[in-house]
């Protein structure tokens, strides 16, 4: 909880720092508590909005919209919360029954009357099913633009429904999204998506911000914890050395994979205390028998053979069955997952090949 703070914080002062004008709030940005989003809101000044999630007696929980003058238009930017029941489940889930997710297409109706004669553009941020932003659009005439967000698609053309745009920009800030209109009477469109890759400077502001987030996680759960001290006084075996009298020609394939240098790769990043980071880069993070938070077990560092074979306390004291003896390549991507490795299933024969025992 405390580290996930310190991530939103981190979040919002960047959002801030580079310009976003409003961030709509989704399920999970709910987790750390609604007291928690207003505080960061007035601290960095930086509004985020819904216009359907209300408190228990209806009131709207955060601004419903902004109305931003951009080169002397007028632009209405507003949120909304998708109504279907699996995602107001997932809204209770997360903040508790006290939250209320009002109808989509109202409240959206509700928002366009309001602005309307005040504003000169109509941008609705849509946190739902893709097919539920087209019923959106079909549905309430008068928005310029849907920029969507849950399905983590990455739009290279803009979807269109009558009159309104409708764009989506990946996940994880993996690109930024750049709509080119020119609302001329006839809507001329150009969409782009650049990948924040190698090729793109770092902010040296940003840069700086994030480097004292993973100082302020660093110090949070390092700066001397009881294991760390253990793993300097004598260096611990890791788990997979107790494979090796049996199963010795697998371990030295092990050793030579990448699997095997999984967690050194975030101590050169200062991001060993990451959370976000450890659930792929240790063994069988938070799971019985596995890395915790808490112990930061040094042995247990690494993606090791129990990250596929499962805890194999009981195959090595009792010689028991190991739990998986064939895992498959479903188990792989729940690391190997489509926006860091997005030809994972069809280069997986090769791929294999690199660490094939
Ligand atoms: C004392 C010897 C010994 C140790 C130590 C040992 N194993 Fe095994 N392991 C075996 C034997 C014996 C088999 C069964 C081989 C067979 O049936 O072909 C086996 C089978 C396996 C299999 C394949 C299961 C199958 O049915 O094909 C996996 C995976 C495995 N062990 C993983 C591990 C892991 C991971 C460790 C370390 C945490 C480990 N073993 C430690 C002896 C050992
Ligand atoms: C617990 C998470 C996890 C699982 C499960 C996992 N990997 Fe990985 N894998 C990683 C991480 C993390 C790295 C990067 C390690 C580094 O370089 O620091 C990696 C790197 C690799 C690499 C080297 C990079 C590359 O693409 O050439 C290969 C090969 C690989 N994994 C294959 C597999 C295969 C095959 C499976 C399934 C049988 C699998 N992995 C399952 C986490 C995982
Ligand atoms: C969902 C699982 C997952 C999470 C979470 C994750 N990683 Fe990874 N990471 C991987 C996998 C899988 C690879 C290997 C990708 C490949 O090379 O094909 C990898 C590779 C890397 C690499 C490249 C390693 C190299 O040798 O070039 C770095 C750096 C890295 N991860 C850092 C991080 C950091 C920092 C975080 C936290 C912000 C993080 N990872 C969170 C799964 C994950
Ligand atoms: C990235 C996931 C991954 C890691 C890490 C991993 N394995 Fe495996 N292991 C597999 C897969 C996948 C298979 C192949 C299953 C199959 O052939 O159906 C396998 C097969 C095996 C087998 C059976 C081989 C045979 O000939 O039947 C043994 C034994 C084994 N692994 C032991 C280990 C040990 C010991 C370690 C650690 C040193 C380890 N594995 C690490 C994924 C992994």
């Amino acid at each position: 909880m405390e580290a996930a703070k310190i991530k939103a914080d981190s979040m919002a002062r960047i959002f801030s720092h580079i310009g976003v004008d409003a961030v709509n709030v989704g399920e999970k940005d709910l987790a750390l508590g609604i007291p928690y989003l207003k505080e960061l809101e007035e601290k960095y000044n930086f509004p985020f909005i819904s216009a359907n999630l209300t408190d228990e007696n209806d009131v709207p929980i955060f601004k419903r919209y902004i109305v931003k003058n951009i080169n002397g238009k007028n632009v209405g930017i507003f949120g909304l919360m998708g109504d279907t029941s699996e995602m107001v489940g997932e809204v209770q889930k997360v903040a508790g029954g006290t939250v209320k997710v009002q109808e989509i297409l109202q409240a959206a109706t509700t928002v366009i009357e309001e602005l309307s004669g005040k504003v000169d553009y109509m941008i609705a941020l849509a946190h739902q099913k893709t097919n539920r932003d087209w019923v959106l659009a079909r549905r309430v005439k008068g928005i310029d633009v849907i920029i969507g967000g849950q399905d983590k698609l990455k739009t290279e053309d803009p979807k269109k429904a009558g009159e309104t745009l409708m764009v989506q920009a990946g996940e994880k800030g993996q690109y930024q999204g750049l709509l080119e209109v020119t609302l001329n009477g006839e809507k001329t469109t150009q969409n782009s998506l650049i990948p924040f890759g190698d090729k793109i400077e770092d902010d040296p502001e940003v840069k700086e911000m994030i480097t004292a987030y993973n100082d302020k996680i660093v110090a949070l759960y390092g700066g001397g914890s009881d294991a760390e001290k253990d793993a300097d006084a004598a260096p611990v075996a890791l788990r997979a050395i107790s494979c090796e009298p049996c199963h010795s020609e697998v371990v030295q394939v092990w050793k030579a994979s990448d699997h095997a240098k999984a967690y050194s790769t975030l101590v050169e990043r200062s991001k060993q205390f990451d959370p976000s980071c450890l659930a792929c880069h240790t063994t069988r993070f938070e799971k019985s028998g596995g890395f915790t938070m808490t112990l930061q077990q040094p042995e247990l560092m690494n993606v090791q053979c129990e990250s596929c074979h499962g805890d194999a306390t009981a195959h090595l004291s009792e010689m028991q069955p190991i739990p998986v003896a064939d895992p498959t390549m479903e188990l792989c991507i729940k690391c190997h997952t489509p926006d860091r490795c997005p030809d994972f299933e069809q280069e997986y024969d090769a791929t294999w090949q690199k660490i094939a025992h």
